[in-house]
């Protein structure tokens, strides 16, 4: 079995979700990450971070950027969970860069990403979630729904509704990944 540790922040759960799933997949220990034992991270050979991404800030990332120079020579998956398409290589592109934007090339190197489609409620948003999202929501439609890209169309039509886009299918490609590296 590989050695594992998954390490995840989830404000309002999706992060969550795709962690204790993919814990349960590969059989390896998982850990929020306030509630964290330093030990088990810096003992691991594998680290896999999730968390959701709030105005292209990934939630909880300061817990690998902050230890980085004892983490450096491990194997360390980055998966951002948001709202964006992730089969969208633009925007994978898009969100390293935003998530890499303060990072060292060092840094960066060593990351491997892949990104996960997450939900949103807005009944459980907090005030400042909320407003963001309304802005959000009228920029876009003051746009115009026509030209807006898949994403934005999406904001649109799920707007002060839920949406919950969890498949596990689509940790398979993590999986993979982890089960092929040696
Ligand atoms: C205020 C706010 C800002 C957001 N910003 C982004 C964003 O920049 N990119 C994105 O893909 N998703 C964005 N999202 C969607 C969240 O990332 C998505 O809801 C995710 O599933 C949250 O994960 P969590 O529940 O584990 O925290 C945003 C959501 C909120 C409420």
């Amino acid at each position: 079995m590989k050695d594992v540790f998954i390490i995840y922040e989830s404000k309002y759960g999706h992060s969550k979700k795709y962690a204790l799933a993919l814990s349960e997949a590969l059989k390896c220990e998982i850990s929020e990450k306030k509630k964290i034992d330093k030990n088990k991270l810096l003992n691991s050979e594998t680290i896999v971070f999730l968390g959701g991404l709030y105005a292209g800030k990934l939630n909880g990332f300061d817990i690998i950027t902050k230890n980085f120079d004892k983490l450096k020579n491990k194997n360390i998956i980055v998966v951002p969970v948001g709202l964006l398409n992730p089969d969208n290589p633009e925007n994978l592109e898009h969100t390293k860069e935003s998530v890499c934007k303060k990072l060292s090339p060092e840094i960066k190197e060593k990351l491997t990403f892949f990104s996960l489609k997450g939900g949103i409620d807005y009944s459980k948003l907090g005030f400042k979630d909320k407003m963001m999202m309304s802005f959000m929501y009228k920029a876009l439609a003051k746009r115009g729904v026509e030209n807006l890209n898949e994403d934005g169309k999406l904001v649109i039509d799920t707007y002060g509704k839920k949406y919950d886009a969890f498949h596990p299918e689509s940790l398979n490609k993590i999986i993979d990944y982890i089960n092929e590296k040696d």
